[in-house]
C-alpha cells in the first residue's frame, strides 16, 4: 500500500495519506539546534544532544507524541481539529497531506472550509525553529476562529532526568509571559540557569498559559485539550509542575482571506528571543520567512548539485539525486545523534561509523568531508588503532585512549576494536580521488593522545596496528570486536573481514606509496599484501565460501561445517570488493550468497541464526532469530554486496540487490516495510520473522553512505582515483540510456551511456567531446572544463 509520493522537481516526498504505519520524519536544523518532526509534527528539538540538551518532550515509542502543535478552533461551532491531522485526529472530513523537503516540512489541512498550510524548518544557521502557519477562510462567510500554538518544555535539559526524576526536575521549571511570548527558566537563580522562549508573530495573544496542565486539563490529553475545547487558555503559568507554551490568537477571517502568523521557540534568554522575534514582524514585502525558506532551499540544492542522474528507472534517480543523499547529509552530521530510536546517549562520534559516513557525501561535497576526516584522524591513537569513540568535545593531542581506565570508564569502550582505523584507507582513497589531491597525504595532524604526523604515516601506522595484533594463526586479531559488535571473536581470535580490510588497506597504500614513490614502502606492501593474500586463502576459503573467523578457541566460524551461522555475507563482498578473491572464487562465492543468503528484501548477513551454533562471542543471540545481526538483513552489508556485483560486472544482480532494499522501491508496499519510503533504515526482518520486510532504525545508519557509493562508483561505474577517472558502469541490461553529470575537481561531465545491445557492463566505443578513445579511464589533463563523454556499451 501506498502512503505517497515523490514530487521530484521539488525534492519533496508528499505523504497524502496520514496514517502511515510508523511516525515518518524529517530533520530541521543541525545538531547546533536540531529538530525532528513527523508527518503529525510530532518530535522534539534539543540543542547540541538530544540526551542532554532536550528542549522539547517527546515520549519515545508512544504513538508519536508530543510535537509542535497548533490547534485549529471555529468560535462559532466551537468544532476543533489539528493543523496536523494528529494529535485531534479527525476522521473522513478531515483532508491533508504533508510535504517533507530538504530542511522543511510543509503540512496542509483542510476542514469545515479552513485550510491551513504550517512550514515547520529551523533557519540556516541559526538556533531556533520557526513555525509558519497560514490560514485560510475556504468560505463564502466570514469565519470566526482560535488558533493555539502548543509547544511542551522538558522540565529538565536530561530528558531522563525530566522523564523519570520528577521530584528534582518539576522543581526547578517556572514560566512567565511577556510581549506575546513564553518564557521558560530553569533553575533560573543558579549559575546554570537555562532559559527557552515560545513566541507569535503577526496576531495579538488572546491568551496564554505556560502551564500544561491548564492547556491539556486534568484526565485529557493532546487529543481534546480542554484550553482548546473551552477556547480559552485561561492566562496561567507554570510554578513547580510542568512548564509549557501555549498561546492562543483569535482572529476573524472574511470569505477568502488568509493570514499568515508565526509561532518561534528556541532556547535563549528574553533578550535575544525578543530580538530574534523582532525580525519576523511581518511589515515587509518579501517578509522574513519566504527568505529564510529561499536560502534553505539554495543551501540545499547547492549540496546536492555536484551529481545527477538520469536512468530509465525514476526512483532510483530519486534516491540518488535527492534521498540518498539528503540521508548521507543528514548521517554525516547528526551520526547517531538523535532520531525516533536513538536520543543521544552516545555522546560523540564511532569511529567506524564516522569515518564510512564521510564516504557518503565525498562526491557531493569533498570539503566538508575533508574537515570532518582531519577530526577523525585526529581521534587516531599514536599507536594506530582509532578510538572507539570519539566524544563531541574531543581535544586532539590531548586524549586518553582505551589503554587509559579513564576513557574506559568515561565512553564505556573496554578496549580497540579491530577494524576502526582501517576505514580509514577507503574513505581517503575515494577523497584524494575526487579532489587529486595528493598532497592530502603530507597534511599533518596530530594524534588524539600525543605527538602529530601527516596523514600518510597516520595510515602507516594504522598498519603497523594491525600488524601488531595477530593472532595465532597470523590473521588480524578480533580485539574488541570488529565492524560486526555482536560477534566477539575474542582479543586473539582472528578476523576475515578484517583481514580482507587490511589488505585492501595494503593495495590502498601501495598506489599512494607509488604516487609518492616511496618504492621500498611500496615492494613491503606488496610482500605482505602477497603474504596475507596467502593466509586467507589458506585458512580462510572453503571452496564456496570464505569463513567469517576463528575464535580465540579455535572455532571456525561461519564453516559449512557448522550447523549454525555457517554462511556469512561480508566475507564473501569484502573478498571480492578487496581485491583478494580470483575471478573464480568471486563467482562461486558470490553465487552461494544468491543462493543462500538473498531473499525479496535483501541478503541476510548470515545464516542460519545463532541457535545451534554458540559461543561466548555470539552476543547476537540475544536477538530474537532473523533480526538484526542475529541473521537479520542489516543492510549496510546489502550495499557491499551490490559494490561487489557491479566490480564483477553483473549488472543485473547488482541492480537486483539494489531494488530488494531501495525505500522508493518499497512505496508500494510502505505497509510492509513501514519505514519511510526515503529512507534507509539499519535492518530488515527476514525469513522466518511473522514480519518479513518490516524495517528498523531509520535514518542514522551507515546503510546511507554505503549505498550511495555502491550506485555511484558500483552501478554508475564513476570511479575517481589519484590521477584521473574511470568509467565502469555496471548496469541493468534493460537500461537503454543513462545521462550523468558529474563536477570533477571544477570540470563539468556529461556522460552519456547508450545501451542498445542490452547488457550488463563492458563497452564497445568511448567518446570524449565527440572524439573515439581507446579506454574509459580519463586523465585528468584529458579533460577540458566541459567535457562530453560517449560510452557505447
Ligand atoms: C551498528 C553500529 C556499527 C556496527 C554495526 C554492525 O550499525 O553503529 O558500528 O558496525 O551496527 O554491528
Amino acid at each position: 500500500m501506498k502512503y505517497g509520493y515523490f514530487d521530484q522537481e521539488k525534492r519533496e516526498y508528499v505523504i497524502t495519506k496520514l496514517n502511515t504505519p510508523a511516525p515518518w520524519v524529517n530533520y530541521l536544523g543541525s545538531p547546533e539546534y536540531g529538530a525532528i518532526i513527523s508527518h503529525n509534527a510530532g518530535g522534539y528539538s534539543f540543542v547540541k544532544s538530544g540526551a542532554k540538551g532536550r528542549i522539547l518532550r517527546y515520549k519515545f515509542n508512544d504513538n508519536d507524541t508530543p510535537g509542535r502543535y497548533i490547534y485549529i478552533r471555529d468560535d462559532d461551532s466551537e468544532d476543533f481539529w489539528s493543523a496536523t491531522w494528529q494529535p485531534v485526529g479527525k476522521g473522513e472530513d478531515y483532508k491533508g497531506s504533508c510535504r517533507h523537503g530538504l530542511g522543511y516540512t510543509t503540512i496542509e489541512s483542510e476542514y469545515a472550509e479552513i485550510g491551513s498550510k504550517t512550514t515547520y524548518y529551523v533557519p540556516l544557521k541559526k538556533t531556533y525553529e520557526v513555525w509558519r502557519h497560514i490560514i485560510k477562510n475556504n468560505s463564502t462567510r466570514e469565519r470566526n476562529i482560535s488558533i493555539f500554538g502548543y509547544a511542551e518544555f522538558t522540565n529538565n535539559s536530561d530528558y531522563e532526568q525530566d522523564t523519570v526524576n520528577l521530584q528534582y526536575s518539576q522543581f526547578i521549571s517556572r514560566t512567565y509571559y511577556e510581549n506575546n511570548t513564553i518564557i521558560q527558566t530553569l533553575s533560573e537563580n543558579s549559575n546554570e540557569a537555562v532559559s527557552r522562549f515560545f513566541a507569535l508573530v503577526g496576531s495579538p495573544v488572546t491568551s496564554y498559559t505556560g502551564d500544561k496542565k491548564s492547556f491539556i486539563g486534568n484526565y485529557r490529553s493532546y487529543k481534546d485539550p480542554e484550553a482548546v475545547d473551552k477556547g480559552n487558555c485561561g492566562n496561567s503559568l507554570n510554578y513547580n509542575l510542568n512548564s509549557c507554551g501555549a498561546l492562543h490568537t483569535s482572529i476573524c477571517l472574511q470569505a477568502d482571506e488568509e493570514i499568515e502568523i508565526i509561532f518561534i521557540l528556541g532556547q535563549h534568554n528574553s533578550s535575544d528571543a525578543q530580538d530574534i522575534v523582532n525580525q519576523y514582524e511581518i511589515n515587509s514585502d518579501l517578509n522574513k520567512t519566504d527568505s529564510d525558506l529561499i536560502e534553505l532551499k539554495k543551501y540545499w540544492n547547492n549540496n546536492l548539485a555536484s551529481f545527477k542522474v538520469v536512468t530509465p528507472d525514476e526512483d532510483f534517480n530519486h534516491m540518488i539525486n535527492t534521498w540518498n543523499a539528503y540521508q548521507c547529509f543528514i548521517t554525516f552530521t547528526w551520526s547517531r545523534a538523535a532520531s525516533f530510536t536513538y536520543c543521544g546517549q552516545r555522546n560523540g562520534f564511532g569511529y567506524r561509523d564516522t569515518v564510512q559516513d564521510i564516504q557518503g557525501i565525498i562526491h557531493l561535497a569533498p570539503e566538508l568531508a575533508k574537515k570532518q576526516l582531519n577530526f577523525m584522524i585526529s581521534a587516531q591513537v599514536d599507536n594506530g588503532g582509532g578510538l572507539p569513540l570519539v566524544k563531541f568535545n574531543h581535544t586532539p593531542g590531548h586524549e586518553d585512549t582505551p589503554d587509559d581506565y579513564s576513557y574506559v570508564k568515561e565512553t564505556g569502550h573496554p578496549s580497540y576494536r579491530a577494524d576502526d582505523a582501517l576505514w580509514l584507507f577507503p574513505t581517503i582513497k575515494k577523497y584524494i580521488g575526487e579532489t587529486g589531491e595528493l598532497e592530502y597525504l603530507d597534511e599533518i595532524i596530530p594524534y588524539a593522545n600525543t605527538g602529530v604526523d601527516t596523514v600518510y604515516n597516520h595510515l602507516k601506522k594504522a598498519i603497523e596496528f594491525s600488524l601488531n595484533r595477530l593472532g595465532p594463526n597470523g590473521l588480524p586479531a578480533g580485539l574488541h570486536a570488529d565492524w560486526n559488535d555482536c560477534l566477539r571473536l575474542g582479543k586473539n581470535g582472528e578476523s576475515t573481514f578484517v583481514a580482507m580490510q587490511l589488505y585492501q588497506a595494503f593495495v590502498i597504500m601501495r598506489e599512494f606509496a607509488d604516487a609518492k614513490f616511496d618504492t621500498s614502502y611500496s615492494e613491503y606492501l606488496l610482500d605482505q599484501k602477497l603474504k596475507f593474500a596467502d593466509k586467507i586463502q589458506s585458512l580462510c576459503l572453503e571452496k564456496d565460501r570464505y569463513i567469517r573467523g576463528i575464535t580465540e578457541d579455535g572455532l571456525r566460524i561461519g564453516s559449512k561445517e557448522n550447523e549454525g551461522a555457517s554462511l556469512w555475507l561480508n566475507p564473501q563482498s569484502w573478498a571480492v570488493l578487496s581485491g583478494l578473491a580470483n575471478m573464480e572464487t568471486s563467482d562461486i562465492i558470490l553465487e552461494n550468497v544468491h543462493k543462500n543468503l538473498n531473499t525479496k528484501f535483501g541478503a541476510k548477513i548470515m545464516s542460519p541464526s545463532f541457535k545451534n551454533i554458540d559461543f561466548n562471542g555470539a552476543l547476537a543471540k540475544v536477538y530474537n532469530g532473523s533480526t538484526k545481526e542475529n541473521g537479520g538483513i542489516f543492510l549496510q552489508t546489502q550495499g557491499w554486496l551490490i559494490l561487489a556485483e557491479s566490480l564483477m560486472g553483473h549488472g543485473n544482480r547488482a541492480y537486483q540487490y539494489y531494488k530488494e532494499i531501495s525505500p522508493a522501491h518499497q512505496n508500494h508496499i510502505a505497509n510492509i516495510r513501514q519505514m519511510e519510503p526515503y529512507v534507509y533504515g539499519q535492518f530488515t526482518e527476514s525469513r522466518p520473522s511473522p514480519f518479513e520486510g518490516r524495517s528498523h532504525v531509520h535514518w542514522l545508519t551507515g546503510t546511507a553512505s554505503t549505498v550511495m557509493v555502491s550506485c555511484v562508483e558500483g552501478i554508475l561505474g564513476i570511479r575517481p582515483d589519484i590521477k584521473g577517472i574511470l568509467i565502469q558502469p555496471s548496469i541493468p541490461s534493460n537500461w537503454s540510456k543513462v545521462k550523468i553529470e558529474k563536477i570533477f575537481r571544477g570540470k563539468k561531465l556529461v556522460i552519456v551511456i547508450i545501451n542498445h545491445n542490452e547488457k550488463e557492463s563492458g563497452f564497445k566505443e568511448v567518446y570524449l567531446n565527440g572524439v573515439k578513445v581507446k579506454s574509459n579511464y580519463f586523465l585528468e589533463e584529458q579533460l577540458s572544463n566541459s567535457n562530453e563523454i560517449l560510452y557505447i556499451m
